[in-house]
């Protein structure tokens, strides 16, 4: 078992070299003029210089595209979607402080984490803008992650690792638990976002990608502060990357990538040019692959990118024509690179 951190901790004499990520005994006083893990002050200014606010996204037009320009196998595949990250944008907002934090001996860490929850709970807004500004289906989709069962299935196994974490919180779990992070962010987000930009790449619903957008560019910090996460840990604690771990590991990635695949069917329904089942499925384990190797597993599929054109789209650096609205560049306050960090 591991213990949840004091919050105040005046018998604390725990110096800076010996923070650790978890199973510390920090004071919990935020002693920033110090720093261990300074990634996680750099990743820290990083967000706060993505700040944005969900209003300013212009959603005018997609409320007529809704409802005189999307197929009506369009306006399912949107409403299921949007279901779908409303559902894991809140568990992530409550497992990152209820369930990860409490387990996290140092300052820095704990600083990035509540800035990742703050920003999750931001997404769950940007959803209420979308649902509200489309003003249709509004309860339905609310309602979507209890009626809809392959929505439910699908988000029963999601937090399912994380329930491990909370009912036993040991070593191991919040190990798998960080891992189960990565697969939440880099894939199972992923069907669904692609999803939005390939309506916007046909002219539909610009302000929905948009938001997207914003959204995604977050979603790329949290993605590194769990990536940095596991390979600080792995010099930290090598002994807990056993072989049973490390193969639990890779069997959670191949699932995840059955089960993202299965659901992005069951938002296209076949039925969304340029998003076929087997593009699908390849960016899927593209995504799988690239999370893998991130934290130094092998790659499972050595699968090739098949939507390359969604990198430029969702990035708001190639957005340099600023097609989309007219303050996106204030915004941009510079690129991230993967292996600064
Ligand atoms: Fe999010
Ligand atoms: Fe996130």
């Amino acid at each position: 078992m591991i213990n949840r951190k004091k919050i105040y901790n005046p018998s604390s004499q725990e110096s800076v070299n010996e923070r650790r990520i978890f199973g510390g005994n920090p004071t919990s006083i935020f002693e920033l003029n110090k720093i261990k893990y300074q990634w996680a002050y750099n990743l820290w200014k990083v967000m706060l210089a993505n700040s944005w606010f969900p209003e300013e996204v212009n959603m005018t037009q997609d409320k007529r595209d809704y409802s005189d320009g999307l197929t009506p196998e369009e306006k399912i595949g949107y409403d299921r979607a949007l279901a779908q990250l409303i559902f894991m944008d809140s568990l992530q907002t409550n497992n990152l402080i209820d369930n990860v934090n409490p387990y996290v001996t140092s300052p820095e860490i704990n600083l990035i984490l509540v800035r990742q929850a703050f920003e999750e709970a931001l997404h769950s807004q940007s959803y209420a803008v979308m649902v509200e500004s489309i003003s249709a289906n509004t309860d339905e989709i609310y309602e979507m992650w209890r009626t809809d069962i392959q929505l439910r299935n699908k988000n029963d196994y999601i937090a399912n690792v994380y329930e491990e974490l909370a009912v036993n919180p040991t070593e191991s779990t919040l190990l798998k638990a960080m891992f189960a992070n990565q697969i939440l962010e880099g894939i199972y987000f992923y069907s669904g976002f692609a999803f939005f930009y390939t309506l916007a790449r046909s002219g539909k619903m610009l302000g929905s990608a948009q938001m997207i957008r914003f959204i995604q560019r977050d979603e790329v910090t949290h993605l590194l502060l769990f990536q940095n996460l596991i390979n600080s840990l792995k010099k930290e604690m090598p002994h807990l990357f056993t072989k049973d771990l490390i193969d639990e590991v890779i069997e959670m990635f191949r699932e995840a990538v059955r089960v993202e695949s299965a659901w992005g069917d069951y938002i296209t329904q076949g039925r969304i040019l340029g998003l076929t089942s087997e593009i699908i499925h390849e960016y899927i384990c593209y995504l799988a692959d690239n999370r893998l190797t991130r934290v130094g597993l092998p790659a499972l599929y050595n699968a090739r990118h098949p939507i390359k054109w969604v990198d430029a789209f969702s990035s708001f650096n190639e957005q340099k024509t600023n097609f989309f609205e007219g303050n996106v560049t204030n915004y941009a306050k510079g690129s991230i690179n993967f292996d600064d960090f």
